[in-house]
């Protein structure tokens, strides 16, 4: 069977695009569903773009190369094409657009611009060989149990990361990268919680709390969550994206900075109170309480004088911790690093090398933040191949 394009996985990327190639166009994915990810997403209501998204938000080897694709099909292109859907939307927080209904109506809508623009879906079909052939590509395919051959003049590699295997996620493209020789970055889980060593924060499971979380490399303003195995919430994610093994975190648990002012305050009207019941006005009261064993914080207010505030509220301020390492790709929402964005066009995300063969989504060397970017990638890098193809 003969067609202009063939790409391979029906994710957020494989979908945008093949609603953009025109000429006769083939999805092909192993799972039974399309847009798997989509669907589990955003707590089942997806976050599908940032209001705020812009270059910064995303991580890779070559920061400039995410530009082109996302100025050309920004994140109010995919606002438009959500309201053209009839899908009702809000924002949640920091620009995170939300459906108000269900993660599936993006499935749905892109699957009906699919059909609209008359690409073919093959689902529960794997790849069992690839070969170059003179005019583009030939894919033996395996179709639901059957043997069957497809060629392309394009082929597009839209499989995604390594990320929760169990959903399906494979390093196809990876490996199709590595027998073309197309370099590719080093992989690791990213949007992934921080593991301890064991028991160290159980007795805090489930207590939140906001705060800047940092290192040497960036800060995010954002919530934290104790977990049975660590750390984990937004603050977290966002942060171990920036994270190598062995490397000191700095949790400030007073990111506004009033504390000081406050425990001041307080030592003036009511002197008596226990610091600690004090403290667990400004942090949850389970916090304070293991904190104990790190940090001074006996006596009354009365008790405490300013420079034993200032050393108490610089220590919540400050406080270090090294994770043991992440829970890896069992649980993290994207892979940092991929394919080589030196190997690729920015304006079409083809292989400069390998004519005909186009890599998009997540399998590039580009990672989005926590908060709608790594769909705006996957649809930004879906329409940049599409339209050129
Ligand atoms: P994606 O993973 O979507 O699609 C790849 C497709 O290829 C899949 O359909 C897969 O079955 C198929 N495939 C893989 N290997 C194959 C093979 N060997 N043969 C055939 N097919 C194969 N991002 C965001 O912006 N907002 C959010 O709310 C969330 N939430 C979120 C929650 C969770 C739990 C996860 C794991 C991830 C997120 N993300 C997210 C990240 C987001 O899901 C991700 O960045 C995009 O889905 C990437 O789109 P791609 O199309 O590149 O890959």
């Amino acid at each position: 069977m003969d067609f202009d394009t063939i790409i391979l996985g029906a994710g957020a990327a494989g979908m945008m695009c093949a609603t953009r190639t025109g000429g006769r166009t083939l999805v092909v994915d192993h799972a039974k569903n399309p847009g798997e990810k989509i669907r589990i997403s955003g707590g089942g209501r997806c976050n599908f773009t940032n209001m705020y998204a812009e270059p910064r938000n995303f991580l890779s080897q070559n920061p400039h190369f995410c530009k082109s694709a996302l100025v050309r099909y920004t994140q109010w292109d995919f606002i438009e094409l959500v309201d053209q859907h009839g899908i009702a939307w809000h924002e949640k927080t920091l620009g995170q657009l939300f459906c108000d209904g269900s993660s599936k109506q993006i499935i749905a809508m892109l699957v009906s611009e699919m059909e609209r623009a008359g690409a073919e879906l093959w689902l529960k079909t794997a790849l069992v060989d690839l070969a170059k052939t003179e005019s583009g590509y030939r894919l033996t395919l395996d179709k639901d149990g059957k043997r069957v051959t497809a060629s392309c003049r394009n082929l597009v590699l839209a499989t995604g990361g390594k990320s929760i295997p169990k959903m399906g996620a494979t390093g196809l493209a990876y490996e199709i990268a590595r027998q073309f020789d197309i370099p590719v970055t080093e992989t690791r889980p990213a949007l992934v919680p921080f593991t301890f060593p064991e028991g160290r924060f159980k007795p805090l499971a489930g207590v939140a709390t906001p705060t800047r979380l940092s290192n040497d490399h960036a800060s995010f303003d954002e919530a934290l969550l104790f977990t049975h195995r660590g750390l984990s919430g937004p603050a977290v994610l966002q942060l171990s994206s920036y994270w190598r093994e062995g490397e000191e975190i700095h949790v400030n648990l007073d990111p506004e900075g009033t504390l000081l002012d406050a425990l001041r305050n307080q030592r003036q009207k009511s002197g008596r109170k226990a610091l600690t019941t004090e403290l667990s006005n400004h942090l949850p009261a389970r916090l304070v309480d293991a904190l104990k064993t790190d940090i001074e914080m006996d006596g009354n207010l009365a008790d405490q004088s300013d420079a034993k505030l200032q050393v108490l509220c610089a220590a919540l301020a400050d406080w270090r911790l090294t994770p043991s390492g992440t829970e890896g790709y069992r649980t993290a929402e994207v892979t940092l690093g991929g394919i080589d964005t030196n190997a690729l066009s920015s304006r079409t995300m083809e292989v400069t090398s390998v004519p005909g063969l186009y890599v998009i989504g997540e399998a590039v060397d580009v990672t989005g933040w926590l908060g709608g970017f790594n769909f705006q990638w996957a649809w930004s890098s879906g329409h940049a191949a599409g339209t050129a193809i």
